[in-house]
């Protein structure tokens, strides 16, 4: 698979047929990374923000199966905001970009597939830091 910018959309081939739609995602073959950990967020109250950090070491790629989200990066230079509204489209988010995700649908379900397991030594929660990481990066 060829090198995707950190951040930024995958479009996912869906594989309809006249029963309905159906997504495949295969590590490393349409996705970047083996998938080594898959969470989900739901029944998210919908003036809260998540995430609200970086990580260190970590791809990641986040999609609304259902219902819609927002979602702010920041890589210490460009900030961007997506709108996961489509079960057909992943955000894909690397080491050092800062995330907030936000305007959660009720019926939001947030999948999150993950290059690696949990390690909260991996995330970088103080924005203070993340900017100076980020900077000694770019
Ligand atoms: P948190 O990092 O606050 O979630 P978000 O980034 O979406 O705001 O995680 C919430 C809790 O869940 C926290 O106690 C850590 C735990 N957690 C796990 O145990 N495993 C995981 O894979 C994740 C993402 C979180």
């Amino acid at each position: 698979m060829q090198k995707i910018k950190n951040p930024s959309i995958i479009n996912f081939e869906k594989k309809g047929d006249d029963r309905g739609s159906l997504i495949p995602i295969e590590g490393l073959n349409n996705i970047p990374f083996e998938i080594k950990r898959i969470y989900y967020i739901f029944d998210t109250i919908s003036d809260i923000k998540r995430g609200t950090h970086a990580h260190i070491n970590l791809e990641q790629i986040l999609i609304s199966v259902s219902g819609s989200c927002y979602v702010d990066t920041y890589d210490g230079k460009e900030r961007k905001t997506f709108i996961l509204d489509k079960p057909f489209i992943g955000l894909y988010i690397k080491d050092l970009v800062w995330h907030e995700m936000y305007n959660f649908t009720s019926d939001n379900v947030l999948l999150v597939l993950a290059s690696n397991i949990y390690n909260e030594k991996d995330y970088i929660r103080n924005y203070e830091e993340f900017l100076s990481l980020a900077k000694a990066n770019n």
